[in-house]
């Protein structure tokens, strides 16, 4: 039976870098306390002219040259996104018109960090069945911070990732093997973007605030329930498919900390070099999490045909998600990466 299969894998990670240290300029931290409890070093931010869209497309024009796809082919093009271009339409309307994907249907998922494994699971059965598809995680989180709340702000990067996404009958890559995902909307208040909806519209005093737009989040609840939460929904699904911490060759968990990654590698019985971060440069970039990690590992030709991987997320819903991953032949992939630009693009006054 066919499977849903990983044919190329995109990543760009925008050139402008901001150092913890640039960041003690604009509010009281440290490069000490960032690194101590998070393992951040630096993150990256979009251009002055780079939105959602522009920064989904480059992912996504890298997966298709990766592999000389013609975005003509693609029956799908989906962005899982918490920062999309506009309420609507879809950003994933305007990278199909971007990437010239004429055929394409186009659509956005929103699941916070977990969002692009659960949108994984969603269309992986569609690819299966022989829809081509690309599917797009990005976010531009550095637009949606409160630079006013240090416990939030210095967490988070731009950033996107992008599978493109076919069946196992028409080529062969890294095969998207079982899942498990799960939401707990009781706890959706302790992680968010809650203003700019039709709950919290934007008010004047709102703007005036500047907090309109930005994200709030109990640091310690979430850290708290990101730890349990992933080591259980990752020990499940390797029990399920009676597999042990020992056969797996990589786990790629989301990046959101370094502290929650030993955590949860601790808490399932993996051992740090089976283990892939680089939380400390692109810091936690939610939706494009996993794919940019996917494709900076293939970049580093960490990934070797026969291997099986394991990614665990968590982010805001509560959602969490656990996804086992088969190589069987190593996906073509490009990872856009030059960090030439030391600064901010636009201003921080949000
Ligand atoms: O994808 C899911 C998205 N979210 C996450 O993954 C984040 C999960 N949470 C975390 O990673 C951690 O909770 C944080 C990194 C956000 C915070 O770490 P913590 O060890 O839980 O610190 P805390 O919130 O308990 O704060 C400890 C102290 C406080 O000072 P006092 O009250 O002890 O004097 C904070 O005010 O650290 C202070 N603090 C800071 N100090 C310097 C908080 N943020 C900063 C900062 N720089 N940026």
């Amino acid at each position: 039976m066919a499977e849903a299969t990983i044919w190329s894998v995109g990543g760009y990670a925008p050139p402008y870098i901001v150092t913890n240290d640039m960041l003690t300029t604009r509010m009281d931290t440290s490069d000490e306390w960032i690194r101590t409890r998070t393992g951040i070093r630096e993150r990256r931010t979009a251009g002055p002219d780079e939105t959602t869209a522009t920064v989904s497309a480059t992912a996504a024009q890298a997966a298709l040259d990766a592999y000389g796809f013609n975005a003509d082919d693609l029956d799908w093009v989906v962005v899982c996104t918490d920062t999309p271009e506009m309420w609507s339409p879809a950003t994933a309307c305007f990278v199909q018109e971007a990437i010239g994907a004429r055929r394409a249907s186009a659509i956005d998922l929103t699941g916070g960090c977990a969002g692009f494994l659960q949108t994984l699971q969603l269309l992986s059965p569609l690819a299966a069945s022989g829809k081509r598809m690309l599917v797009i995680g990005t976010e531009l989180l550095t637009h949606a911070l409160n630079w006013r709340d240090r416990a939030t702000a210095v967490l988070f990067g731009d950033g996107s990732g992008a599978f493109l996404l076919g069946s196992s009958d028409d080529a062969d890559g890294i095969r998207i093997g079982p899942g498990l995902s799960r939401s707990d909307g009781s706890q959706a208040d302790i992680l968010g973007k809650p203003y700019g909806g039709t709950r919290y519209r934007i008010t004047p005093e709102l703007v005036q605030q500047g907090e309109m737009h930005t994200i709030r989040m109990e640091g310690p609840k979430v850290f708290k329930h990101a730890v349990t939460l992933m080591s259980e929904i990752g020990k499940t699904l390797l029990s399920q498919a009676a597999l042990t911490a020992e056969q797996i060759d990589w786990v790629v968990p989301h990046q959101a900390n370094q502290r929650i990654i030993d955590a949860v590698a601790h808490q399932v019985g993996f051992r740090m070099d089976q283990v892939f971060s680089h939380v400390a440069h692109y810091a936690n970039t939610g939706s494009a999490s996993i794919g940019l990690a996917l494709a900076d590992m293939l970049e580093q030709k960490l990934i070797a045909p026969g291997q099986k991987l394991l990614s665990v997320a968590f982010g805001a819903g509560f959602s969490w998600a656990s996804q086992l991953f088969v190589v069987n032949r190593i996906p073509a992939s490009r990872f856009l990466h030059a960090g030439e630009i030391l600064g901010d693009a636009w201003g921080w006054d949000t």
